[in-house]
């Protein structure tokens, strides 16, 4: 007779009955692997009413005090959602002893530090490899497999959403507001998709990710954030003239002036690893001095790549407590480092003006950009919109504080109309 691992869902939406499908279709790949059976025994719920597409023997409940009570759960799967009472669910559970996996990078970019300490004490498992790349694995290889490195540089599509609507966008010629809106038709882009579109969804990702990769406390607050609300089907269209797509990148990297993290779209070159990376997918690039160049490839949601992910965190854990051992590892937030301000950081820029047509007003922009040492690549006049002309200039490597002290001259000018976009390219 095989032992008998008794768990508890909070949350029995998309991700949830993702769970028990792969638990119920899988049991019997999974339970060997363990020694035991995973046994769902309550799921918490907002709306017992909710008719659900998926058959659930166990117990519905409303009442999250009759999880924490039950001394047969010791594994607490947080698949809610939402800060709170995400997060105080969360670290009840932990305090009372029990293991938990949560698929919440709200929770974890957000209170990761106190839950951490919180499963301290009882000496508990706090699991969250769906948090980031849905079905990716990330969190593991980042903390497990390439522990060894000193990890220089992150860098990802870790948003299915835009990277969806960039795709689209660039494939398909279609505009901002209707890509939107099909996004939001297939189920991809919420009903409020301010946290995809904004790059506010990534940045949490990028700051869990870059605090396990340099080891020190990343928040939100410390991420650079642009999103994608400003791309035009003109930018892609010349992205692509020039032999760029156009992604929203994360990207955390580690030198002499600190961390750098942010969140911006970026000119990929169309030869780059991530160029390729289409539609909801997400890949996660990582530089290690021992390693070298890694990528993690694959769907970043969805229900089972989500599920998949969680899955593995219960046998994990499943696994450790048929061994009277856990598999915790303390959190890796060791020491405080300092960051590198957007100001300080370099990179060749992309810029799209809008300016009179007439003799001398390249030369003028030019010169106010030389005036900042901002060094210029490639200038071209691209079409005619309303007698004005549109010019499209790529700099060389350069300082972010100069371009912006040069951008605000050149907004300043009276033949300039308007400064349309500024993208960082990635050389
Ligand atoms: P969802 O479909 O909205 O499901 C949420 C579930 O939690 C529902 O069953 C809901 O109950 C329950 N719930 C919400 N608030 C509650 C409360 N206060 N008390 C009790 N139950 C409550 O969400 P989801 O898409 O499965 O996402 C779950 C988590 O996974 C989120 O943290 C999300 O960021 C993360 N995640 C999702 C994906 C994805 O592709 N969906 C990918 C990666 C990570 P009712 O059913 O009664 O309304
Ligand atoms: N909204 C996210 C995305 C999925 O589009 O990638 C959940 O992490």
């Amino acid at each position: 007779m095989n032992r008998i691992i008794n768990i508890a869902l909070l949350g029995f939406g998309t991700v949830g009955a993702g769970v028990i499908k792969i638990l119920t279709t899988n049991s019997d790949k999974i339970t060997p692997k363990i020694g035991a059976v995973v046994n769902v025994k309550k799921i918490l719920v907002r709306n017992p009413q909710k008719v659900r597409d998926i058959k659930f023997d166990g117990e519905i409940t409303t009442d999250f005090e009759e999880i924490l009570n039950d001394k047969d759960i010791n594994i607490v799967v947080e698949v809610m959602g939402g800060e709170h009472p995400a997060k105080e669910y969360i670290l009840r559970a932990l305090q009372a002893g029990k293991n938990v996996i949560t698929a919440n990078k709200d929770v974890v970019a957000k209170y990761g530090k106190e839950l951490f300490e919180a499963a301290e004490e009882p000496n508990v498992d706090l699991m969250f490899e769906a948090s980031v790349g849905g079905g990716i694995p990330i969190i593991r290889p980042l903390k497990q497999c390439l522990a060894a490195n000193e990890i220089t540089e992150v860098m990802g599509i870790v948003n299915g959403t835009t990277n969806y609507m960039l795709t689209k966008m660039t494939n398909e010629k279609i505009d901002f507001a209707d890509v939107l809106a099909e996004a939001q038709s297939q189920g991809y882009a919420e009903s409020d998709p301010t946290a995809d579109v904004g790059g506010f969804d990534a940045a949490r990702k990028i700051a869990i990710l870059s605090s396990i990769a340099f080891g020190t406390r990343i928040s939100l607050d410390d991420v650079y954030v642009e999103g994608i609300t400003k791309i035009s089907s003109q930018d892609i269209e010349y992205a692509t003239e020039l032999g760029y797509v156009i992604k929203l990148l994360a990207i955390a990297r580690e030198d002499e002036n600190g961390i750098d993290v942010r969140v911006h779209p970026a000119f990929v070159p169309s030869t780059h690893p991530l160029a390729t990376v289409s539609d909801v997918f997400n890949a996660i690039y990582v530089r290690g001095d021992a390693v070298g160049e890694t990528m993690f490839y694959g769907r970043g949601a969805g229900q089972l790549p989500t599920a998949s992910a969680i899955t593995a965190d219960i046998i994990d854990v499943a696994r450790n407590t048929m061994h009277n051992v856990n598999g915790r590892i303390l959190c890796t937030c060791f020491e405080e480092k300092k960051l590198c301000n957007i100001n300080n950081t370099q990179s060749p820029y992309y810029i799209r003006i809008l300016v009179d047509d007439k003799p001398g007003v390249l030369a003028a922009i030019a010169g106010a950009f030389g005036a900042q040492q901002v060094s210029l690549n490639s200038v071209i006049q691209k079409r005619r919109v309303n007698h004005c002309a549109e010019i499209v200039l790529i700099t060389y490597n350069v300082t972010e504080a100069n371009v912006r002290l040069a951008l605000n001259t050149i907004k300043g000018m009276s033949v300039v109309n308007e400064v349309e976009n500024v993208i960082r390219v990635v050389s």
